[in-house]
């Protein structure tokens, strides 16, 4: 079993102990001894059994288990016990169980409750709130089913409830840290990079654009979904002139993988202010890095990217024999970009595509009727690729993988989640059932360049209620957190730097650092073995653990966040520092 689905088993399973307690109680208290005997001996095994599944959690790793070991056990241990003596004490009396019943499935619901809402790390902030919590709905419940409490006894649980109430919440809203400057510094002045020898406008604007057939509303660069293909090679200048037409929420160019100054990075409220309508930004950088990029706005960019505001960045060697095609996946109005291509291609040719996920989501990819080698991810190559047949790529939101071949005599198809977008003829294939590629095993290995960090950072990914602002929030957190509220992480110029990702939520983040390439170093536990992996967007799915690592060498201050972007939207961004 993966830690994943431990993590999704482990939430079932508790919120069937719940209801079984809380049912049991509900049909005591309604004098149906069977029907409350049967749900409370379900109630217990359910119970139980999350003895297994946080045991389990917790091998896998504290960051797991941490709230479910320290919060949700006792309150289960607490459950059982007065569950139990309510059961046993006077077993004629079955309406007296009730009580005692009802206290469990509000001990084991306020401990899903902190797993759910809160989650890592546990605080004692939390702990007592769902304490206050279980003992309140207890004392609501005793006067409810018009029990007689002794006024000692009364009064002492409303006692104790106010004050963990008191105490939690006092906890809870205390901000730990306070992120430091993040959002109120000098944009940094642009370095001269030598003269421009590549200039291209951009403009942005809404658009009608044709989709299939169908006209759809997007939010364009010059009209067109993709943007134009901004093409270079290695040691030219790039100047781009931003220019927003009539976008009002505002534009901006971040180069996507292209670790570029800080200035230029394209980062509202951050690395420069959002272009307004009938504003312009100039984008300034040397072509340095060869490969597979692309770009897209910042500003508000869950929406603006889904609306179309992005386009390819290609920086090639030198120039290029053979064919050499750009694939950007995209998904416009729930329909998928780019149209089918077909291009004979003669025999013997080499053939380059450059797979671009632009959306949100992973996305898999299968390139049937010939063997072929992953040259290059992220835009950085890979050592000894060795040639795969029937075997799939998945490719995360943000991330490029270069495939190369050379033309076989018969025809070539690439699919994408099971439709063709580029063949060179009509194949008949059924690739749905091959196996997927692990990055992390391909090619060839090289020493690590590192053995020792001067930094070390854990990102626990996850869920939880964010009460910081004006309206209340489901945020995607960060270590409990949520942005603008995750503090940075700070590093010094030339430090080497681990990250720890780990996701303890129920969805794929796919990571992505600006301004720096990680290499991989291990996941869940495993060192990679195949070639170095430079990536700057990585899927970490349910339950796995990431250790990347990087050189600390291009000062500023830079955005680290998740790219699916509603999830950024949604508190999942961070900021990485330079003291
Ligand atoms: Cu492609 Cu901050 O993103
Ligand atoms: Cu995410």
């Amino acid at each position: 079993m993966t830690v994943g689905s431990l993590l999704a088993a482990d939430l079932v399973i508790a919120v069937l102990a719940a209801a079984g307690w809380l049912a049991g109680g509900a049909a005591s208290a309604a004098r149906r001894r069977p029907l409350a005997l049967g749900l409370a001996a379900f109630a217990l095994l359910a119970t139980l059994a999350r003895a297994v599944t946080i045991t389990a959690l917790a091998r896998a790793g504290w960051w797991f288990a941490a709230e479910k070991v320290l919060i949700a056990a006792p309150l289960s241990l607490a459950a059982v016990v007065v569950a139990g003596t309510g059961l046993l004490r006077r077993p004629g009396d079955i309406r007296s169980a009730g009580l005692p019943l009802l206290f469990a499935g509000y001990a084991v619901s306020g401990g899903l409750l902190v797993t759910v809402l809160h989650g890592y790390p546990a605080s004692p902030g939390a702990g007592l709130l769902a304490v206050a919590g279980v003992l309140a709905a207890t004392a609501v419940t005793w006067r409810a089913l018009g029990a007689r409490p002794s006024r000692r006894v009364s009064r002492g649980a409303v006692a104790v409830a106010v004050a963990a109430l008191v105490a939690g919440s006092g906890l809870a809203v205390t901000p730990d840290t306070v992120p430091a400057g993040a959002h109120d510094h000098e944009y940094r002045e642009a370095q001269f990079v030598g003269e421009p020898t590549r200039r291209f406008t951009l403009t942005a604007g809404t658009a009608t654009v044709n989709v299939s057939g169908r006209e759809v509303a997007a939010w364009a660069f010059d009209g067109q979904v993709p943007g134009p293909e901004l093409t270079a090679t290695v040691g030219d200048v790039l100047e781009v002139t931003l220019r927003n037409r009539d976008i009002e929420r505002g534009v901006t160019l971040h180069w996507h993988g292209y670790d570029v100054p800080n200035g230029q990075d394209g980062v509202p409220g951050v690395t420069q202010a959002a272009v307004r309508p009938g504003q312009e930004f100039v984008y300034r950088f040397r072509a340095d890095q060869v490969g597979t990029y692309w770009y897209h706005t910042h500003a508000v960019s869950d929406v603006g990217v889904r609306m179309g505001l992005y386009g390819v960045l290609v920086v090639r060697p030198g120039p290029v024999g053979g064919v050499d095609v750009t694939v950007p996946v995209h998904t416009l109005a729930g329909l998928p970009l780019p149209p089918p291509r077909t291009e004979p291609v003669r025999v013997g040719t080499p053939v380059r595509l450059r797979l671009i996920n632009t959306d949100s989501t992973t996305h898999r990819y299968a390139l049937a009727g010939t063997a072929f080698r992953v040259a290059a991810i992220d835009g950085s190559d890979l050592e000894g690729p060795t040639p795969l047949t029937d075997t799939a790529l998945l490719i995360p939101a943000g991330g490029r993988y270069d495939l190369v071949f050379t033309a076989p005599a018969t025809a070539v198809a690439l699919l994408v989640e099971g439709r063709v977008v580029w063949s060179t003829g009509p194949v008949a294939a059924t690739t749905d059932t091959w196996p997927v590629l692990d990055p992390l095993t391909y090619g060839t290995a090289e020493p690590a360049p590192w053995s020792r960090f001067d930094r070390d950072y854990t990102l626990v990914l996850d869920r939880g209620l964010d009460l910081r602002r004006l309206l209340p929030r489901y945020a995607h957190t960060v270590n409990g957190a949520a942005g603008p509220d995750i503090p940075p992480q700070v590093v010094r110029l030339g430090d080497t730097v681990r990250f720890t990702i780990v996701n303890r939520s129920l969805v794929v983040h796919p990571w992505h650092l600006h301004g720096h390439h990680v290499l991989v170093l291990s996941r869940d536990g495993q060192p990679t073995t195949g070639s170095p992996l430079w990536l700057d967007s990585f899927d970490v799915r349910p339950g796995e653990v990431w250790e990347v690592a990087f050189r600390a060498d291009n000062p500023g201050m830079w955005a680290n966040h998740c790219h699916n972007l509603p999830h950024a939207e949604a508190g999942m961004v961070l900021h990485l520092m330079y003291s």
